[in-house]
């Protein structure tokens, strides 16, 4: 059964796993030792596993329980002591998803560890798996038995990776599928971002404060600005981007939640339930473009060759597994509003994509113009609006920009800036997000899970956007790498008078 108040243990500050094993789909795959495995050894070495917990691989590949442990050991590196003695735990299931028999063999190791470690019928079901599998391995899961909590107090959850679907109504089918197994309160949807330190001080930026949430609306607020950009191409992963593209892959997900934090309501209390029901408020008042409306606010872009960071790179097109007429998205850029009493009429302006000239994360608050400048003529020419600025990555701070005196005999302003960086402010290093993550799905703390119907409505933004996209001739405005994006972009703000920043 699922405590009563699982949160209580989780916000509370008992930050310990209880007894569980965690079941990996996909265990021999990418996810698994580049993400996960450092991850439960970090959990490791800072102690917050329980004595009873073991973590068993299930996957295709032919490996012995030996195999999946020395595999594991190798995945991290610099690893502590306890690795070696908690990996030697570690069991194995080799076998097809499609086939019955992976599960009673699962089951049956999964008895023998609760009654080798006491790990009492509790289970986190992780899958790391491409996302055609999840309705498959859940129904087979509930079919084997195991999707319902254990009798003795012990719990299931299912935790799943975006993408949650690959549109509005394979999203729905997905959630039909999942919830036919799996209540709701079991299912934990990662969306990494959330697990991101600096996304979180999003809430305690906005609401342990006195002062930044009276200006955080329409009377103070110009507009909005979120960025996430990225340094890096699709790599070796071409033939999954090009199914999805930078909509599906970043806006719908990533930038969705931030946007969400940045425009929600204070909630009643910071839990599972405050904090979602006023994400999918802000996710509900952000206006559904006409198809008309997407011609002129969202522009679609496509890098070709250039330089990143010092290093020459071949244009998306010619990207391995690529073809050559591509038009999918590798940049979006829009302007979003979110129709409610705090922001009508206050644009919010959001861009991603690759090879850009680095990776950088951003919220920009950019505040309304002072009413008069009293000052003479051509002596407030470096003077900027007032920003603020939350750099979630790298680099992560916040930086207040405002108008200074420069220091002589006229009266000159200019803009200058505060700057608060985590690096300096605090020494304990931030976990990383799957670290955080997986510890919350053992404890049973959901608040940084995605509900259902958050899915669902970040994908009803993104739905005529898809359909835009999805005629080829639908306007692919290409952009050097290395540089900030097509010029369709600029001008996207340029016609409202406003300029994108340059970080
Ligand atoms: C993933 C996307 O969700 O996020 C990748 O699938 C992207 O394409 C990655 O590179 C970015 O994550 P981060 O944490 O590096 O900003």
């Amino acid at each position: 059964m699922e405590p009563d108040n699982p949160l209580a243990a989780g916000l509370a500050g008992d930050r310990h796993a209880p007894p569980c094993v965690l079941v990996v789909f996909g265990a021999s795959g990418d996810l698994t030792s580049r993400k996960l495995m450092p991850a439960v050894e970090q959990l490791a070495q800072r102690r917050l596993l329980s004595t009873s917990f073991a973590v068993v691989g299930v996957a295709r590949t032919e490996w012995s329980d030996d195999d999946f442990r020395a595999r594991m050991r190798e995945a991290v590196k610099d690893a502590g002591p306890e690795w070696e003695h908690l990996t030697s735990r570690f069991r194995y299931v080799a076998g097809d998803y499609a086939d019955s028999a992976t599960f009673d063999t699962l089951a049956t190791v999964l008895d023998e560890l609760d009654a080798e470690l006491g790990t009492a019928g509790s289970r986190v079901f992780y899958l790391a798996t491409v996302p055609g599998v999840f309705a498959g391995v859940a129904k087979a899961l509930g079919d084997g038995g195991l999707a319902s909590p254990g009798a003795d107090g012990g719990f299931a959850r299912l935790v799943i990776e975006k993408p949650f679907g690959h549109d509005l109504e394979s999203a729905r089918q997905l959630d039909v599928d999942l919830h036919a197994v799996f209540a709701e309160e079991q299912i934990y949807r990662i969306d990494h971002y959330l697990g991101k330190e600096t996304v979180q001080n999003l809430l305690a930026l906005r609401f342990a404060n006195a002062i930044f949430e009276p200006i955080w609306n329409r009377n103070y607020v110009d507009h909005v600005q979120i960025t996430v950009a990225e340094s890096v191409g699709v790599g070796h992963r071409g033939g999954f981007y090009e199914t999805a593209g930078a909509l599906r892959d970043i806006v719908q997900n990533h930038v969705m939640q931030v946007l969400a934090l940045t425009a929600m309501e204070p909630p009643v209390t910071i839990d599972a339930q405050g904090i979602r029901d006023e994400k999918v408020k802000a996710l509900r008042a952000i206006d559904v473009l006409t198809p008309d409306e997407v011609a002129d606010h969202v522009v679609r872009g496509q890098y070709d060759a250039g330089w990143v960071e010092g290093e020459e790179v071949v244009g998306y097109r010619d990207e391995e597994g690529i073809s050559d007429s591509s038009v999918t998205d590798t940049y979006v850029a829009m302007r979003l509003r979110v129709d409610n009493w705090r922001w009508a009429g206050v644009p919010f302006y959001v861009r991603t994509g690759k090879r850009l000239p680095k990776r950088l994360t951003e919220v920009a608050m950019q505040f309304r113009e002072v009413p008069h400048l009293p000052f003479p003529a051509g002596l407030a020419q470096g003077l900027g609006a007032n920003a603020l600025v939350l750099r979630i990555q790298p680099d992560e701070g916040i930086t207040l920009r405002f108008g200074a005196k420069v220091p002589g005999q006229a009266f000159e302003v200019r803009s200058v800036s505060m700057d608060f960086s985590y690096g300096a402010a605090f020494l304990e290093e931030s976990p990383e997000a799957y670290e955080r993550l997986l510890l919350d799905a053992m404890i049973g703390d959901p608040t940084l899970f995605i509900r259902s119907d958050e899915v669902e409505q970040a994908w009803k933004v993104c739905e005529p956007i898809l359909a835009a996209f999805s005629d080829p001739s639908y306007p692919v405005a290409r952009y050097e790498a290395g540089t900030w994006g097509p010029s369709a972009a600029e001008d996207l703000l340029e016609r409202d008078g406003r300029k994108w920043r340059r970080p």
